[in-house]
């Protein structure tokens, strides 16, 4: 089986010490750096721009997995890519032409990754996955920090892990919102393989035990 990847949020982080939570985080048996970009349009809370995926690229060499719940997505694609983004989300909702945007991304030379809100159909997914690296599952309604995972996000997984299964392609499967112990188990038995966890890092005392308990119970 793949190995698996754990992406903490810096979401739940503080961000006046950001360079030291990433860090902390790093030290801590992170695989990669999750980065929430939010416009306020898209979902109803604005968070950061590339200027913060800059100095986050500065405080690691860890990926930084960038997931952006933003309109119009396009126009910002380069100046992340250039901030020193590994990979680039979009949301499957936010793209009128997500066949293009896709290709935008691939151009820039990162990861391209597509993500579904819980309530969006997966069809989508099919005319784009020669073009995507990271299938991101939201398993909660984008916008905030702390949420309860919605089950209803473990059928979806598993529809698309079939359909990953089918194209033959190394793409990630990755799942985010509400991650703790008990969930990641079922959306690694759903057929996930990477993890975005915030609150159930970030909301703790110690990072090395939170993220070594994620990774035990998905294993
Ligand atoms: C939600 C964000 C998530 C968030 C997850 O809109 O996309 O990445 O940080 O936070 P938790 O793990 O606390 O649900
Ligand atoms: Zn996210």
């Amino acid at each position: 089986m793949t190995d698996i990847v754990i992406a903490p949020s810096i979401l739940s982080a503080d961000f006046g010490q950001l360079d030291a939570q990433i860090k902390a985080v790093e030290v801590a048996g992170a695989d990669w750096i999750h980065v929430d970009v939010m416009d306020g349009v898209f979902v109803p809370n604005i968070t950061i721009g590339p200027l913060v995926v800059r100095a986050a690229r500065k405080a690691t060499a860890l990926p930084l997995d960038v997931h952006l719940m933003i309109v119009h997505p396009e126009q910002h694609l380069a100046a992340f890519a250039e901030a020193g983004a590994n990979y680039l989300t979009v949301h499957a909702e936010a793209c009128i032409h997500l066949h293009r945007t896709l290709q935008q991304i691939r151009d820039l030379g990162v990861g391209a990754g597509v993500s579904f809100n819980p309530a969006t159909p997966l069809h989508a997914l099919e005319p784009v996955i020669d073009l995507v690296d990271l299938v991101l599952i939201m398993s909660v309604n984008p916008g905030f920090g702390g949420q309860q995972f919605i089950p209803s996000a473990l059928p979806r997984i598993r529809a698309v892990r079939d359909m990953i299964r089918a194209s033959g392609r190394p793409i990630r499967l990755e799942v985010d919102g509400g991650i703790n112990p008990q969930t990641a188990r079922a959306v690694i038995e759903a057929g996930a393989d990477t993890l975005v966890a915030g609150n159930a890092v970030y909301g703790t005392s110690d990072y090395r035990a939170a993220i070594h308990a994620i990774r035990t119970a998905a294993q």
